[in-house]
């Protein structure tokens, strides 16, 4: 897996009111919604395209528009979900698939209970949106899933990431011979005891969607 550091001040600024736990809900959707906006411009660098004929006022050109079949944005439910229009403010004509992965909170290990994807996704581009890669439990699983429908490039964007998840996602799908590659906003120190990131920002779902 390749992993991609979007280091820019705007996103470190940005994500630092998101870790400040006296950030609300309504400021912290605002912020991963636009931190998600510039990391997607990073994610997107390699996206499908092919070529398309325009006429300006002043002559015919070619330009460019995305390849079909169109990329598949899948955000993981739940938190996920508060990654899904700032990135389909850069892609507004890929198609959206919903993954449903819950950790087991004593386990910490990913558990699917919700799949809504295309049948087929033979030579997809997918892009998984998913805040947090903690223990990379949900990653692996996620990924895993998505190589055995035939997606053949996966792009997984993260706000924060945990070199220990970073790791066990490099062992564990070294044997896949396919392009995956990780845009995150900053690797932080590490995971605590109970799988959250340090210093993180806390339960990213909880703090999306209110429940503190
Ligand atoms: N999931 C979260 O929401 N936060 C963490 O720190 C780890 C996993």
């Amino acid at each position: 897996m390749r992993v991609h550091v979007a280091d820019h001040p705007l996103i470190a600024h940005k994500l630092t009111y998101l870790r400040d736990k006296r950030t609300d809900t309504p400021t912290f959707r605002r912020l991963a919604d636009e931190l998600v906006t510039l990391l997607a411009y990073e994610a997107t660098r390699e996206v499908r395209v092919s070529p398309f004929e325009i006429e300006t006022p002043v002559a015919t050109t070619t330009g460019i528009h995305l390849a079909s079949p169109k990329p598949l944005v899948v955000p993981i439910l739940r938190a996920g979900l508060g990654m899904l229009d700032g990135m389909m403010r850069m892609l507004p004509t890929a198609e959206v698939g919903f993954l449903g992965l819950v950790r087991n909170e004593e386990t910490l290990e990913a558990h699917t209970y919700a799949n809504r994807l295309p049948e087929d996704l033979d030579k997809r581009q997918c892009y998984v949106l998913d805040p947090m890669l903690a223990t990379g439990g949900t990653l692996i699983a996620a990924i895993q899933y998505l190589v055995e429908r035939g997606a053949d490039d996966i792009t997984a964007i993260t706000l924060l990431s945990a070199p220990e998840g970073i790791e066990r996602v490099q062992a564990e799908l070294a044997h896949i011979d396919l392009p995956v590659t990780l845009v995150t906003g900053a690797i932080d120190e590490r995971l605590n005891e109970h799988g959250y990131i340090v210093p993180g920002l806390g339960d990213a779902g909880d703090r999306l969607y209110g429940v503190v």
